[in-house]
């Protein structure tokens, strides 16, 4: 039988948190931040493993963070790395928050990790979390990290063998569309030799204003 995934976190938990570096996400969290208005606001992040570096680059920008894990070993090394941010010892399929609480939400190697049946349903929570203008920022696996369009199944990270599941980009674009969502930018990117969908929605529907053409423009 398979360990129990917050077991086998636990058990790598600081040999994850030591090799954490090699995966750098200042682009993408400068992009994200960015975007989210002027002002500090507060951040959810599912799966916050040790803190670093999510909730370590929005604290340090005056956010109130709450993370969300379910390993306590990762917990214990998040109290001692990003003691400032609220933590959640939970599954993140359990957890319930008031409705438009969150300014974002973020959901960062950890989705993948949830049975895409449930994701759905996950992101209509999401949705419901989020303030009207608020955004979220996740990793969705694909055919680059397992080889299949759509998986649910076991694959070898760190020396062990971990549940992942995903549908295809096209299906999960369906299901955030049809809860509401904007896709505001869906990248496959490599980051430290894995490829996944980097994905950030809105709440907030695009505003879709009609640009003259370059040649229209006066001077
Ligand atoms: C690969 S680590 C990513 C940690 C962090 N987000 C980062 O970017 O380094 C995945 C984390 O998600 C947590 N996790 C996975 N599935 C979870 C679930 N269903 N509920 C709560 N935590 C979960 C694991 O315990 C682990 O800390």
């Amino acid at each position: 039988m398979n360990q129990p995934l917050q077991d086998i976190y636990d058990g790598f938990a600081d040999a994850y948190e030591s090799k954490r570096g090699k995966f750098d996400l200042t682009e993408i969290l400068n992009t994200f931040h960015s975007r989210l208005g002027q002002t500090p606001g507060k951040l959810l992040d599912l799966g916050c493993g040790a803190g670093e570096p999510l909730g370590r680059y929005f604290i340090d920008r005056d956010w109130f963070v709450t993370g969300v894990d379910f390993s306590k070993r990762m917990l214990e090394l998040a109290a001692r790395y990003t003691p400032e941010m609220q933590t959640i010892h939970a599954n993140i399929c359990d957890v319930e928050f008031h409705e438009s609480q969150f300014n974002a939400v973020v959901a960062i190697y950890s989705l993948f990790h949830i049975p895409s049946s449930h994701h759905s349903e996950l992101f209509r929570k999401i949705y419901r979390w989020l303030l009207p203008d608020g955004r979220a920022l996740f990793t969705y696996a694909t055919k680059d990290y397992t080889g299949f369009d759509r998986f649910d199944g076991y694959k070898n990270f760190m020396g062990r063998d971990l549940y992942y599941s995903h549908k295809t980009p096209e299906e999960l674009y369906k299901d955030l569309a049809d809860i509401g969502f904007n896709i505001v930018s869906r990248d496959f990117l490599n980051i430290g030799n894995e490829v996944f969908l980097w994905i950030t929605v809105s709440k907030e529907l695009a505003i879709h204003c009609a640009h003259p053409a370059a040649g229209d423009l006066k001077h």
